[in-house]
C-alpha cells in the first residue's frame, strides 16, 4: 500500500491552513524571494482569518514586485490590501506612489522605465512591457488609469465573462491565466486562446456596445483588474493612444475567432 504524502494544497482542501503554510515555508527557504510561494502563504494566513499577518505578508511581496519592475502586479496586491483594509492610509500612500517611481526619459514608454535590477530574466521583464494597453501612459497618466482599475478574484474554473452576456468592461490579467472560447453556430466549443499576466480582454463587447463574443473561464487563481467602460470612456477622451491600442487588438482577435470558428466547422467534416 502506496501513502501518499500530502501537498500543501490537501491542507489548504481541509482547511489545515497552519500544515500547508509550514509546507509553503519549508520550500520557500531555497527561493526566498518566490512571489507565487508568498502569495500561497499570505492567502493561507488570510483564509486562516491572521489578517494582520497576511496584510504584512501581501505587503512584502508588494515592495518584491515593485522593486522587480512588477508594477501591475504589485499595484494589484495593494488593492487587494484595501480590500481586506479599506482605508488603510499606509497601503493608500504606497500604491500612490508606486508610478512616481517611475523615471521620465525621451524615448521610452513609462513601463520600460521602471528600473529593473540586474538580476532579472529577460522573459520576465516582458510582462509588464507586454502590457500594451498601459505602455505609452506617461507617469502621470498612469496613476490616473491606476486609480480607476477594480481588483477582481476568480478561483480556478470560474465564469469571467460569459459569451452573449452584455459587458460593458475590460479586464487585465496581473496573476494567472484564463482562457478563451467560443462556440459554433452548431454549438461546437472552439478554444480561443490563453492570455496569462499582462495581457488584457473584454475589449470587444467595450468597444461595440454589443454581447460578450466569447467566453473567458480562470485557468487559475485569477487576480485581475477591471476597467469599466465610463473610466475608459475618460481616459480615451485624454489619451487617444490608448484607444488605438485596443482598436489593434479588437481587429486582430475578431479575425482570428473567424478563423477558428471555420476551421473547427471544417474539421467537424
Ligand atoms: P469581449 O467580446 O468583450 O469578451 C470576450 C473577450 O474574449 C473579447 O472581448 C476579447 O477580449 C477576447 N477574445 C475574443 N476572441 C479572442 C481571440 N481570438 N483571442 C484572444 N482573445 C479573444
Amino acid at each position: 500500500m502506496f501513502w501518499k504524502k500530502k501537498t500543501a494544497e490537501d491542507y489548504i482542501e481541509k482547511k489545515q491552513y497552519q500544515k500547508a503554510i509550514a509546507l509553503y515555508k519549508e520550500k520557500l527557504q531555497d527561493q526566498p524571494k518566490n512571489t507565487a510561494l508568498l502569495m500561497n502563504i499570505a492567502d493561507a494566513l488570510l483564509m486562516d482569518k491572521q489578517l494582520d499577518q497576511a496584510i504584512r505578508e501581501y505587503k512584502k511581496i508588494a515592495a518584491i514586485q515593485a522593486e522587480q519592475g512588477f508594477i501591475l502586479k504589485a499595484i494589484a496586491v495593494y488593492k487587494k490590501i484595501l480590500k481586506i483594509q479599506p482605508g488603510n492610509t499606509e497601503v493608500e500612500h504606497l500604491l500612490n506612489n508606486l508610478s512616481e517611481r517611475m523615471t521620465i526619459t525621451e524615448e521610452t514608454s513609462p513601463i520600460d522605465k521602471v528600473k529593473m535590477p540586474a538580476l532579472k530574466e529577460p522573459e520576465e521583464l516582458n510582462l509588464e512591457i507586454e502590457n500594451k494597453l498601459l505602455k505609452d501612459l506617461s507617469p502621470d497618466e498612469f496613476k490616473q488609469v491606476v486609480a480607476k482599475l477594480n481588483l477582481r478574484h476568480f478561483e480556478e474554473g470560474m465564469v469571467v465573462v460569459k459569451e452573449g452576456d452584455p459587458g460593458d468592461s475590460l479586464f487585465i490579467v496581473v496573476r494567472g491565466e484564463v482562457r478563451v472560447l467560443t462556440h459554433t453556430p452548431m454549438k461546437k466549443e472552439v478554444f480561443l486562446a490563453n492570455l496569462g499576466e499582462g495581457e488584457f480582454f473584454g475589449e470587444i463587447a467595450l468597444l461595440t456596445g454589443k454581447p460578450r463574443t466569447a467566453t473567458v473561464i480562470a485557468n487559475a487563481t485569477s487576480e485581475l483588474l477591471e476597467l469599466t467602460k465610463s473610466d475608459y470612456e475618460k481616459i480615451i477622451e485624454r489619451y487617444p493612444n490608448v484607444k488605438k491600442v485596443v482598436q489593434e487588438f479588437h481587429v486582430q482577435r475578431t479575425y482570428k475567432t473567424v478563423e477558428a470558428m471555420i476551421q473547427a466547422a471544417q474539421d467537424k467534416g
